[in-house]
């Protein structure tokens, strides 16, 4: 029998604990993702992929990520421009010329959603929709939630949560003549953990992650797959150089090419920031207590922050006043 020597056990130990430990601080998603090193090709090659939002921002790197792995696409989103001038730069087995693009804002009702789908279906009729990735989303300011709006509240929820759920209720059917389908659920951090200065939205993406998980439960044996995907802090064309330097962000490819990986690997929820955002997630998932007592510190702090224009991701939101940039 081989008997190990105590110190050594130790030593392996403080090691393996100093390579997890560096290994969190430095992740950018959950530990099932990392572990997920590349897109797989025959997922997405000659697939059609729907995607909404994909006019800018992370859909739009959506977008060209998909088109030159060989996906057949259509995107969507209110503006028509923007969504022809993204086709003229996508490259890949099927763009720019055979990608669709279909305007459509989520927040116009169940018939004019009715005939973006059958529009959808329409463009591809031996295959119809394999993906859904619902990227779209209306985000509004951070305010305290004092603050928050009639208008505000139902200008968030109409497009996140109505919206996305109608288009989904309207193209299930189909994917389910199909025999096959794959939502992919853009929600967000938000929806996983409080977002103080964001609670309509937060509360917008925690329903979607509720749907979403449901409707997979119900349909998966039909074969309907869902990837709910958490994003914390990305760094889009939006937020580009005009936030704070101190600010940790995923860059919107690395955010794209994971939700991708997630997908194509069949993964029902991930995780996607760099840390501290990450570590709070893990907290309020595995141990609430704590993970709400931190956010509580934070709360107000955060909300003062955001009003300063300062980071709302730093840490030092947890100690005091955050001063502005
Ligand atoms: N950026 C982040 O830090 C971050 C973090 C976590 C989660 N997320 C989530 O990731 C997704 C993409 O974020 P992003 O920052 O890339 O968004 P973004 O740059 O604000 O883009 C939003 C997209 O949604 C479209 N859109 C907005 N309202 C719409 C409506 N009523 N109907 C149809 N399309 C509409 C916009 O195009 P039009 O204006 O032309 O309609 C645009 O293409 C969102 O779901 C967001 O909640 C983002």
């Amino acid at each position: 029998m081989i008997s190990l020597n105590p110190i050594l056990l130790l030593l392996i130990s403080v090691f393996l604990f100093i390579f997890f430990l560096f290994k969190f601080v430095t992740a950018y998603g959950d530990f099932t993702l990392m572990s997920k090193k590349q897109p797989k090709r025959e997922e997405i090659e000659d697939k059609v992929v729907w995607i909404t939002g994909a006019s800018r921002g992370i859909g739009e790197i959506l977008a060209k990520q998909l088109a030159s792995l060989g996906a057949k696409l259509i995107i969507s989103a209110r503006n028509e421009d923007d969504l022809i001038r993204v086709r003229t730069q996508l490259k890949g087995k099927h763009a720019p010329d055979g990608v669709k693009v279909l305007p459509l804002d989520l927040s116009s009702g169940e018939d004019s959603l009715r005939q973006a789908v059958e529009k959808a279906e329409s463009f591809f009729p031996d295959s119809g929709v394999d993906y859904m990735i619902h990227n779209a989303a209306h985000e509004r300011p951070k305010t305290s939630v004092l603050d928050v709006t009639e208008e505000g509240l139902k200008a968030t929820f109409d497009v996140n949560v109505p919206g996305t759920i109608t288009l989904t209720r309207l193209l299930a059917p189909f994917m389910l003549r199909g025999g096959r389908g794959h939502f992919v659920v853009m929600s967000s951090a938000a929806g996983k953990t409080p977002a103080p200065g964001s609670a309509v939205y937060s509360a917008s993406k925690y329903a979607l992650n509720g749907y979403f998980h449901s409707l997979r439960s119900e349909l998966c044996r039909k074969g309907i797959q869902v990837t709910v995907v958490c994003p914390g802090p990305i760094e889009t064309s939006n937020n580009a150089g005009s936030n704070v330097p101190s600010e940790r962000r995923v860059s919107s490819e690395k955010c794209a090419e994971l939700t991708i990986i997630a997908a194509t690997h069949g993964l029902k929820e991930v995780w996607i920031s760099n840390q501290p955002v990450l570590v709070v997630m893990y907290l309020v998932q595995y141990m609430p207590t704590i993970g709400y007592w931190l956010m509580d510190k934070v709360g107000q702090n955060r909300v003062e922050a955001a009003a300063n224009k300062g980071s709302t991701y730093s840490l030092s939101l947890l100690l005091g006043k955050k001063k502005a940039a």
